[in-house]
């Protein structure tokens, strides 16, 4: 294929994203990881369902960036996941050192990539990408908002019996407890849902869209959620590769724009082909503001803990 991506971290978002990407036949993807065999392994079994599965993506899988380099969009899965009890936040120590020495070979091997985040805390980790790799801030971007956005569409269309296709979520803010969903900008058909659901419905759908990731990590037990985020580390790919312009909530690195100075926090952004090509502020009423920026207040205690770790 024309285009290359590599995903770095081999594991459960790892593979599931190379498996995607190729499904879609959207690139040649190249598996990345620190484990001998594993990405390799996991590449093989991948071109192996290619003729099955009708693609002529090809999967290559190495424990060397050399591999990787040239790439067009890289997505970063690297790192340890939660368990039961733990945060986001306290992946911070080992994921920080993990996500630095990664993105620093990024950047010798495919100067000219688009990072895309997964690894957690998502909002730090932009942070410690956009500074190991020097690349601008239109080329480091965290995913987060189209994951949590996507719960909560599908715990809309759940509620209210509907398809998936029609509903329309808006979640901005960090990536963890503080996020901030908004109902205002949250649609099926076009329709607000505040005019489809009660206020006690909504509240509870929006508070567990916000432990929407929690909730996977309790019933798995071993690990984290990778089905959807992988689909939205995608879909995000998907928008940079083929420029489709797509409106999408990520993270990105503000600088002024909605109030906030060289934070990475959520935000709706337009993706094409030059990574982040534009930086959508919508107007906000004063109570979703004070929770941007309760949420914002909780990225910039990670980035206080992140020079404490330099
Ligand atoms: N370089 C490359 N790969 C690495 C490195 C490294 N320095 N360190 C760890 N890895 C690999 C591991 O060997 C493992 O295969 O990263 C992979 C992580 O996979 P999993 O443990 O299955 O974790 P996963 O569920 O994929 O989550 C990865 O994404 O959603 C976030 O919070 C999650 O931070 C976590 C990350």
């Amino acid at each position: 294929m024309d285009k290359k991506v590599t995903v770095i971290g081999a594991g459960n978002v790892g593979a599931t994203a190379a498996q995607r990407l190729a499904e879609k036949e959207l690139c040649d993807v190249v598996l990345i990881d620190i484990v001998e065999g594993v990405p390799q392994g996991k590449a093989l079994d991948l071109a192996e369902a290619a003729p099955i599965e009708k693609h002529d993506a090809h999967l290559t899988g190495s424990n060397s960036y050399e591999a990787s380099a040239g790439s067009d969009i890289v997505i970063i899965t690297a790192g340890i996941p939660r368990k039961p009890g733990m945060s986001r936040d306290d992946l911070i120590g080992v994921n920080a050192g993990i996500v630095k020495n990664v993105s620093q070979q990024v950047a010798k091997y495919s100067p000219n990539a688009i990072i895309i985040i997964v690894s957690n805390p998502l909002d730090a980790m932009c942070h410690v990408a956009y500074e190991a790799s020097g690349f601008p801030k239109n080329r480091v971007i965290g995913m987060a908002g189209v994951l949590d956005s996507a719960r909560f569409r599908a715990f809309i269309s759940m509620e209210l019996n509907v398809s998936v296709e029609n509903t329309h979520a808006f979640v901005l803010g960090g990536h963890g407890d503080t996020m901030v969903p908004l109902p205002r900008y949250s649609t099926v058909a076009g329709i607000p849902i505040t005019e489809l659901m009660s206020k006690e419905r909504i509240d509870a759908l929006v508070k567990r869209t916000a432990s929407g990731g929690a909730e996977i990590v309790s019933l798995l037990k071993t690990g984290s959620a990778y089905y959807a985020p992988a689909s939205a580390a995608v879909e995000m790919a998907e928008s940079i590769l083929k420029d489709k312009k797509k409106i999408l909530p990520c993270a990105v690195l503000l600088q002024g724009e909605y109030g906030f100075q060289d934070l990475f926090i959520g935000v709706p952004v337009k993706l094409g082909a030059k990574g982040v090509e534009e930086i959508i502020e919508i107007k906000l009423l004063d109570e979703e503001k004070a929770a941007l920026k309760k949420s914002a207040a909780a990225v910039e205690e990670l980035k206080g803990v992140l020079k404490k770790l330099a």
